[in-house]
Parts: C-alpha cells; sequence; structure tokens
C-alpha cells in the first residue's frame, strides 16, 4: 500500500487504533492494519464472556493466542472489557433468574477483574473497566447515580459498583507494580450533552472522593469516547464534550470511532463526500486536544467487516482500499 500512514501523520499527535480478531492477523489485513496503526483493541476476544470455560473456571487461552500476535507485532493493547451489562456470563450476578445478593455479586465482580488484570499485566496499556455505565439523554445529569442504566449489575451491586470496580481495579495495578497502566471508563452517544454531563460528574465524584485518601491521585485516569457516530451528528457536539471532559484532568481516548450514512448498501458518491467531511471535521477538533487525546481507534478495518456493515462505516471498501473518509483523515484541514 503507498498510502502515507495514519500512524505517522499522528506521530506526534495520538496513537492511532483498530479493533482486531485473529482475522485481521494475517495476509492483506495485517498488512493494512500494520501500515497505518500502532494500537489495537481485541474486538470482543476480552470481553468478559470469553474469560471462562463451560465450567466457569477461567481460560484465557484463545485470547492469549491474539495477544501474543499482536505482541510479535509490535501493537500497544487497549484492554476492553471488565465490567459490562451485555457479552457477560449472566451467572456473574444471576441464578435461577435471581439476582445474587450484593456481596456474592461484588465477589464474582472482584474476581473477574482481578484475575483478568493479572492475566494480562502490563500487556495492555489500558482497561476500560466499566462500559456503558450511563443511561441514554439522562434528565438530570448533575444527580448522575440516579441516571445510571439499571443493569443487573446496578441492581445486584448498587449505585457504588462503578466507584468499587475502579478501586478493586487500581489495588490490583498497585499491589503488582504496573502503576503505567491506565483506567478507563467508556461510553457511547458521547456526543450527547445530558449524557456527557452525566459522566462528567460521575468521574469528577468518584476522582474527587479517591483523592481526598490519596491526594493528587486520579482513580479513572482516562474518559473513553466509543464515537459510534451517524450521518446527523454534529462535529460541534463532539467538540463540546471533549471540552467538558478535559476539563477532569483525565486523558481521553476516542475507542471505537465509527461513522454510518444514512443509506444502506453500496455509498453514493454524495455521501461517501459527507462521511469523508464528518471525518475532517472530527479530526480537526481531534488535533486541536492532542494534548489530552491519547488514542484514537477506529472499530474495524473497513466496511466488509465491520460490526455495522451495512452502512459502510469505515475508511477502507470491501477491497481494503481507501475511501474520501481516509484522504479526509489524512489531511482533515
Ligand atoms: C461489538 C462488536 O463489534 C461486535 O462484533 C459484537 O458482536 C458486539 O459488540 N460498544 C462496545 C463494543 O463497547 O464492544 C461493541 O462491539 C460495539 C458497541
Amino acid at each position: 500500500t503507498d498510502l502515507t500512514p495514519l500512524k505517522d501523520i499522528y506521530e506526534d499527535y495520538f496513537l492511532i487504533g483498530n479493533a482486531v480478531s485473529m482475522t485481521e492477523m494475517e495476509g492483506q489485513r495485517l498488512d493494512l492494519l500494520r501500515h497505518h496503526h500502532n494500537l489495537v483493541t481485541a474486538e470482543n476476544a476480552m470481553k468478559p464472556e470469553y474469560a471462562y470455560d463451560s465450567s466457569r473456571s477461567f481460560n484465557f487461552n484463545d485470547q492469549q493466542r491474539l495477544v501474543d500476535r499482536i505482541q510479535e507485532e509490535g501493537f500497544y493493547l487497549h484492554g476492553h472489557v471488565l465490567v459490562w451489562h451485555q457479552q457477560s456470563p449472566e451467572w456473574l450476578h444471576t441464578v435461577d433468574g435471581q439476582l445474587l445478593s450484593r456481596e456474592e455479586a461484588l465477589e464474582n465482580m472482584y474476581t473477574h477483574i482481578e484475575e483478568t488484570i493479572i492475566h494480562y499485566g502490563d500487556d495492555v496499556i489500558a482497561w476500560e473497566v466499566v462500559n456503558e455505565a450511563m443511561n441514554d439523554n439522562p434528565r438530570d445529569p448533575e444527580n448522575w447515580r440516579d441516571m445510571l442504566r439499571r443493569s443487573d449489575w446496578y441492581d445486584a451491586i448498587g449505585d457504588d459498583y462503578l466507584e468499587l470496580a475502579y478501586r478493586k481495579a487500581r489495588e490490583v495495578l498497585d499491589e503488582n507494580g504496573w502503576e503505567e497502566v491506565k483506567l478507563y471508563y467508556n461510553d457511547y452517544n458521547d456526543d450527547n450533552q445530558s449524557k456527557s454531563r452525566a459522566i462528567y460528574y460521575m468521574v469528577q465524584e468518584i476522582n474527587e472522593t479517591y483523592a481526598e485518601e490519596n491526594p493528587g491521585e486520579l482513580l479513572i485516569d482516562g474518559v473513553g469516547m466509543q464515537g459510534h457516530y451517524n450521518a446527523s451528528t454534529i462535529a460541534d457536539n463532539v467538540r463540546q464534550s471533549i471540552e467538558r471532559f478535559r476539563e477532569l484532568g483525565v486523558e481521553i481516548g476516542v475507542t471505537e470511532l465509527d461513522i454510518t450514512s444514512r443509506s444502506s448498501g453500496e455509498l453514493s458518491e454524495e455521501e461517501e463526500l459527507a462521511q469523508a467531511l464528518l471525518y475532517a471535521e472530527l479530526f480537526a477538533i481531534y488535533k486541536e486536544h492532542a494534548d489530552v487525546i491519547s488514542r484514537v481507534t477506529f472499530w474495524g478495518l473497513n466496511d466488509a467487516t465491520s460490526w455495522r456493515s451495512e452502512n459502510n462505516p469505515l475508511l477502507f471498501d470491501e477491497n481494503l482500499q481507501a475511501k474520501q473518509a481516509y484522504y479526509a483523515v489524512a489531511d482533515p484541514e
């Protein structure tokens, strides 16, 4: 491929990442991945669902094969994800349709966090400890506890499950001397202002409480903006969310970027240009905030294999050829 590598274009700004499975670790897909990226996230492999065998014992064999390949290729690895309401074994918090007690659910959550963090150690540069804990369109963002998603984790443990998850993760990192591994909170609809406000108040309060006992230290190091956008997304809303999050004194990661087009199937020229324009607007904003933005990760290599493939959201087409979106990201100004 003779395109300028995105990782070189953004070398002085932030890491450029992509979501991977074993399929990206060979052939043309690996070539494209290596050419443009220096960071990867496992698209699925490191989710709680895949950490156990059928007898509920930890088994990281498959994931480890992927991680070995990632390391052989020299990519940084962003850890996704420890506590989530999806792709996570139900038995962690529920038995026979009944929620476990707070103590039992907490014990399972702690064990999952501890064993997983210990397994990967400093092979990851960050963990998304909690994913998607906030409701959409929270009506009273300041009152963030009441705006949390009523997930099974929330119902079994209570509104402090997040804070407890981060404290556990921090403790395990500290005990093992992995202080450089960052802890992220990650969520979508990050361009929605009431949702980004609620996340802001949540991170602020959790970090303030922690800093009272540990002056000058962060519990949550970073906010992950998934960045699953669409043709109606307004770049200025993304800018406002970034400006808000940076006030927290945390780093910001764009963790799962893609932009769906309005219609499905093959893109019209007009739609391809509109998508490219939004990518350009976003990267212009990311560059302005590069002092706090640590990484920008695309959620997939090309349209054909994207989780939202019907709406062609990525930079490369089904033949791995660059779309207008690639050129927009390469030169957003
Ligand atoms: C998606 C994957 O891309 C799909 O392959 C899988 O079937 C479902 O999950 N938010 C997240 C990601 O945090 O883990 C999701 O990834 C997309 C939405």
